[in-house]
């Protein structure tokens, strides 16, 4: 039998705005937490680097959650949303080995060091042609102008999707952000989300059946080979992978980009000498990626009962893994609540850890060194405007609703 201890409150508005007082609070008392998520619901979370890097590489634990997260939906409801459930099912992210190894290790391909090292001068240049046109001096909302676009223009150039519909695709990859970062889902936010997939599923039948009459150098034409080299892959699950490159690659990084900003501009000391010494843009975006994690938490389902720190934990129930948090883990990192650009051997869980380690991770970096080495560089005086930026509140991405700058 499992005790329930009283309920912690983590994911409410009011500690979203700064969680890290609360995460102290709770390292103070512990590993694992059980915290509240609406009014029906808690669930068990963890909070300690070592534990969640643990969690993540245990194969007792499946990543298979996408039914999971229609659970805090009323269930006379939860049937509107199968469709929802099935198609966030076939993402990589939501699969488990052997299918997950195998896909995994063909999409690796897209992603090698070199593929994506090789990218860096493209990176370069639409950061360049972005950054020219502001004057120094002027107000700028650098989510908007800057921050939002600038990722989700690096991912489509590597899908080869025309620019135009960029718009379009953020609107529709917030949706589906709203619906996962929230733990406390509601059915408006499903509905939104479902919408979203339907319509992305529909542009990647109609792209990928052109793109393989006209195959390119780019990673939808990469998918293609894959599907047609072996049964790793069906149609759906291909348009899958297009829909879940686009979310991640741009929903994610645009907080990288967006948090670190924020942070340096909160930080003027350690900012001038990053300034001074671009060299340290490297340590730097690991620190901002600790410091202010884009991604706060992931979750696990059990496949069989397990002790986790001492709690018996019964299967089929979730788990989650407080990536912001442990990397804030004071058994872990010296000073956590303090940035420090400098920081060596930073090893943060903002990519996760184990068999889902974040396959864009060295994009994410190469898009987080060019583009806050190049604001910092040619913006020496960029400072805040306005009131506190206020949070977005999707707890599980983590990022500045607006960001008003004078550049
Ligand atoms: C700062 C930027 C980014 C952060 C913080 C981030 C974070 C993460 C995290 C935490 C996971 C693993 C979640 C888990 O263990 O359940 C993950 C997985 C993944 N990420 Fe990222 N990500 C970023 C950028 C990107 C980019 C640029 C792409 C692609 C273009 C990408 C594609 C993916 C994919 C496909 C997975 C699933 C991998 C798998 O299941 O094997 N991410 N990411």
């Amino acid at each position: 039998m499992v005790i329930a201890p009283g309920k912690k409150v983590v994911f409410s508005d009011e500690v979203l705005q700064n969680p890290y007082p609360t995460y102290a609070r709770l390292h103070g008392e512990g590993p694992l937490h059980y915290l509240d998520v609406g009014s029906k619901w808690a669930v068990w979370s963890i909070f300690s680097h070592a534990e969640c890097a643990s969690i993540a590489k245990d194969p007792r634990l499946s990543a298979k959650r996408a039914q999971q997260m229609l659970l805090p939906l009323p269930i006379s409801r939860q049937s509107e949303f199968s469709e929802l459930a099935r198609m966030l099912g076939l993402w990589l992210i939501f699969m488990d080995a052997p299918e997950h190894t195998r896909l995994r290790k063909l999409l690796n391909k897209g992603f090698s060091a070199a593929a994506i090292e090789g990218l860096r001068p493209q990176v370069e240049a639409i950061v360049d042609r972005m950054l020219k046109p502001l004057q120094h001096g002027s107000e700028v909302e650098l989510m908007r102008q800057f921050a939002n676009p600038m990722p989700v223009r690096i991912i489509s150039e590597m899908l080869g999707i025309p620019q135009e519909l960029h718009d379009t695709f953020v609107n529709w990859s917030r949706a589906i952000a709203l619906f996962r970062g929230s733990p406390d889902r509601t059915v408006e936010q499903a509905r939104a989300a479902q919408d979203a997939l339907i319509e992305l599923t529909e542009f990647f039948r109609k792209t990928v059946a052109e793109r393989r009459r006209n195959k390119g150098n780019d990673l939808i034409s990469l998918l293609i080979d894959i599907e047609e080299e072996g049964e790793v892959m069906t149609e759906e699950e291909l348009y899958a992978q297009c829909i879940a490159l686009l979310f991640a690659g741009h929903e994610t990084t645009r907080n990288l980009i967006g948090n670190g900003v924020y942070t340096l501009l909160q930080h003027p000391q350690e900012t001038a000498e990053l300034r001074e010494k671009p060299e340290m843009i490297r340590t730097a975006v690991e620190e901002i990626l600790r410091y202010e994690s884009p991604v706060q938490f992931t979750a696990r389902v059990l496949k069989e009962d397990i002790e986790v720190c001492g709690q018996r934990i019964p299967k089929k129930w979730s788990i989650l893994c407080m990536l912001g948090a442990a990397n804030r883990d004071p058994k872990k990192f010296k000073e956590p609540n303090q940035l420090n650009l400098k920081r060596l051997n930073n090893e943060h869980l903002a990519f996760s850890a184990g068999p889902h380690f974040c396959i864009g991770a060295q994009l994410a970096r190469v898009e987080g060194q060019v583009a806050l080495l190049n604001l910092v560089q040619r913006f020496p005086e960029m400072k805040l405007t306005g009131p506190r930026p206020e949070w977005a509140s999707t707890f599980g991405f983590r990022g500045l609703k607006s960001l008003p700058v004078v550049m």
